[in-house]
């Protein structure tokens, strides 16, 4: 199936211009409305559309993921594979930005794996570092968020703490279109509890790990 392309390669420059000096100069890089339009409408109509059937608990079913999230985190998850049209275009999305930070940053990302995410009231993500330390697996982290009208008091922040023992941190207001980069193995964050249900997509870009007897990515 052919997809139609939804990002104007143009129009979406400065700001990857943006997110690749921030992320060089301070190693994280917050973009309000970075991808609002057909793109996110779509993404947000899907997510929020979503039956209780297609999310499951964050951090069941990969095992490492198990050990690092099963008391730390309550929201629940479903995984990005392309098979849908805005998943195909978030995926077109997240290829370009993939291959600009390379060109820009010599980052030498690979690889690309991303899930809805929601959070019911309540609902949180303790802190904690997106990179398994050592194994430099996921090298830049992303979350965009898909909250149409989300106001102060509604909470869901993300806090991003700038080192370990960071604990006053900076908070990201998870309103529809902010685009969020980090360096995964360098910041610390947490998300806090809503009073609304909160959407976002969380993802990674991996570095390309493969050998000749193990494949890696695994999915
Ligand atoms: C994650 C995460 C942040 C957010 O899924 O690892 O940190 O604001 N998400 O949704
Ligand atoms: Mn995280």
């Amino acid at each position: 199936m052919s997809v139609r392309p939804l990002i104007d390669q143009v129009s979406s420059e400065p700001i990857v211009d943006q997110i690749a000096r921030d992320l060089e100069r301070q190693g994280y890089s917050i973009q309000p409305n970075a991808i609002t339009g057909t793109l996110a409408e779509s993404l947000w109509g899907e997510v929020s559309q979503l039956s209780d059937d297609w999310f499951h608990q964050a951090g069941i079913g990969r095992a490492r993921d198990y050990q690092l999230n099963r008391f730390n985190r309550t929201d629940s998850v479903c995984w990005i594979d392309g098979t849908t049209e805005p998943c195909q275009h978030w995926l077109q999305y997240t290829e370009m930005l993939r291959v600009s930070l390379n060109q820009r940053c010599f980052l030498g990302l690979f690889s690309y794996e991303s899930h809805y995410a929601r959070y019911l009231p309540g609902q949180y993500y303790k802190r904690h570092l997106d990179a398994f330390q050592g194994e430099a697996n996921r090298v830049v982290s992303t979350v965009l968020y898909l909250n149409p009208g989300w106001q102060p008091d509604d909470g869901g922040e993300l806090v991003i703490y700038e080192s370990a023992t960071d604990s006053v941190g900076i908070r990201v207001t998870p309103a529809f279109g902010t685009l969020v980069c980090f360096m995964s193995e360098a910041f610390p964050h947490e998300v806090l509890r809503a009073k609304r249900t909160r959407y976002s997509i969380a993802g990674w870009y991996r570095l390309n790990q493969s050998s000749t007897d193990r494949v890696d990515p695994p999915r």
